[in-house]
């Protein structure tokens, strides 16, 4: 990694810890104005003291983000699909790499989608960003395994991660499962996790416990923050689990104080 990329890349963690959270609200670009995020700047703006990097799509980063906003950004640069569509998650690029300088992304993000029929369409393009972003020094998410009917064990998303960092990904966004240490030990580049739908606030922390424990480097979930009954008290008790390594318990007691307040 040159100085940029390294420069770009180290301010997605917190110093202290090594770890990260990222808040994920780019579900726009194929939910539309999903529950939570019908209007994204109000939802994101009293998180941003608690994230490390805000991970969304250049429309909504013009529309909802102030620049003066000091916050890394890492930019969603593919789409071309919706819920509406059975191929959900076809993609290809949406954004050119110029406008992701223009637009100061510390990292990119990119959905691949290994074992679709048009897995090759998404792997390809997957790679050809990465090809332009590396010559920029910008670090490449890739995000796995989003979309319906997946059997998302341990096999298939080691298999799914494995093949995003072989192809040149910089970290890998997947989601937890049993056993989610083989998917850690099998990648060579830091794994996050999502969220994915909503579940109790208690199981979401349990989930971010569980892939720290497993050997994630952090969490970069969405739902589960942005649809909590509290986001600010989730997001400071996700924080304190990954970045304080507080059990559950304890971090399910921050929560239900911090949103009794
Ligand atoms: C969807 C995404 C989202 O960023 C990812 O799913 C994380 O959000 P959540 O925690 O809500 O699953 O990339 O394509």
């Amino acid at each position: 990694m040159d100085w940029g990329m390294k420069n770009r890349f180290s301010r997605l963690f917190n110093q202290k810890s090594g770890k990260t959270v990222l808040f994920a609200v780019d579900h726009g670009y194929f939910m539309g104005p999903t529950t939570g995020l019908e209007d994204l700047g109000a939802a994101v703006k009293p998180l941003l003291p608690y994230v490390d990097a805000l991970m969304l799509t250049r429309g909504a980063l013009r529309s909802y983000i102030p620049p003066q906003a000091d916050i890394p950004i890492i930019l969603r640069v593919s789409g071309g699909t919706s819920i509406l569509n059975k191929e959900l998650l076809r993609e290809g690029v949406t954004v050119s790499m110029e406008d992701a300088i223009r637009l100061n992304a510390s990292a990119i993000a990119f959905s691949i989608m290994v074992g679709a029929d048009f897995e090759r369409d998404t792997l390809l393009a997957f790679t050809r960003v990465i090809n332009e972003a590396e010559r920029y020094g910008i670090p490449m998410l890739a995000v796995t395994a989003v979309g319906k009917g997946l059997n998302r064990d341990a096999r298939y998303l080691s298999l799914a991660t494995r093949i995003a960092a072989e192809l040149g990904a910089r970290m890998v966004k997947t989601y937890y499962c049993e056993d989610f240490e083989r998917v850690v030990n099998t990648c060579p580049v830091p794994v996050v996790i999502a969220g994915g739908k909503k579940i109790s606030e208690k199981d979401a922390l349990q989930l971010a416990y569980n892939a720290i424990q497993a050997g994630a480097v952090g969490v970069d979930m969405g739902r589960n923050i942005f649809q909590s009954e509290d986001p600010v008290a989730m997001i400071q008790a996700v924080r304190a689990i990954v970045h304080e390594n507080i059990p559950v318990d304890e971090a399910y007691e921050m929560f239900l104080n911090l949103k009794a307040r």
